[in-house]
């Protein structure tokens, strides 16, 4: 039996899409069917593997109901890697599904069957605690929240915290958190040590153990359409990225 996490956090630019699509292509690298669901109007994890912003069906139809998770998932150029691409028509379900009684529960019921078919679903939410997001906290086994090594890393975490509380308590009561992940650490500053530390300090159980560097091969991966691990097998960013991907498997 799979498990679906969310990839999440209300701030832009923490490493989400890098970390949702990156831990997609370690675990189906390992073997495992994965499913990439990108759930973010942008687009990026859709961009991220190659695919186009315009593939029809996409995650809109799904929330729509217009389209099954089986006509709207695709293969992707990497073995065991399934992608449900997101198009920009995706930023209407913002407004459109708040108007629907029940409509938090969309993405929750479209991918029911997945955990049948993949060992692990990824869902790549947009920066905002919108109704896509708790759609995808619904649907969720675990959250996984990546956290940038930066000055105000730690301002929003609260809200996301309460956020998560009310989904657990309201709509979502088997809902964990998978854990925090640090990323774009740079190393040779003092202010990401202060950081990671800072993290470490106010959540001692739930950050991941493995640190994802700043790399600059994980940020020019995309250009390529391709995960890190395809485009520089041998970088930094691409053993990061495996170490977290076993983190994950070994926590559950
Ligand atoms: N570890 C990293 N090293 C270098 N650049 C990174 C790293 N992680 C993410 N980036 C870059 O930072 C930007 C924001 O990352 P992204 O994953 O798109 O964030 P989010 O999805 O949270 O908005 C992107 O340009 C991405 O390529
Ligand atoms: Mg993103």
């Amino acid at each position: 039996m799979g498990a679906i996490y969310a990839i999440a956090n209300q701030k832009g630019g923490v490493g989400k899409t890098t970390t949702a699509v990156n831990l997609a292509a370690c675990i189906a690298e390992a073997g495992y069917d994965s499913l990439l669901v990108d759930i973010d109007p942008q687009c990026n994890a859709t961009v991220g593997v190659g695919l186009g912003k315009h593939i029809e069906p996409n995650v809109y139809e799904l929330l729509s109901g217009e389209a099954t998770i089986d006509q709207v998932a695709v293969a992707s150029a990497i073995d065991h890697l399934w992608v449900a691409p997101a198009s920009p028509d995706l930023a209407g379900a913002n407004v459109e599904l708040p108007r629907i009684p029940g409509s938090e529960n969309r993405l929750k019921e479209a991918l029911r069957t997945v955990r049948e078919r993949f060992a692990f679903t990824l869902l790549d939410c947009p920066p905002s605690l919108g109704p896509l997001t708790v759609n995808a906290l619904v649907a969720a086994d675990r959250v996984l929240v990546p956290v940038q090594a930066e000055y105000f890393a730690l301002e929003g975490l609260a809200g996301l915290l309460d956020t998560l509380s009310l989904v657990q308590r309201e709509l979502n009561p088997r809902l964990t958190i998978a854990g925090m992940v640090v990323t774009m650490y740079d190393s040779r500053t003092r202010l990401a040590q202060d950081v990671q530390n800072e993290i470490r300090s106010h959540f001692p159980q739930l950050v991941f153990d493995t640190v994802i560097p700043r790399n600059v091969r994980i940020s020019e991966a995309p250009s390529y359409g391709k995960p890190v691990i395809h485009h520089d097998p041998h970088s930094a960013g691409a053993a990061a990225y495996f170490e977290l991907a076993k983190e994950v498997a070994t926590r559950g």
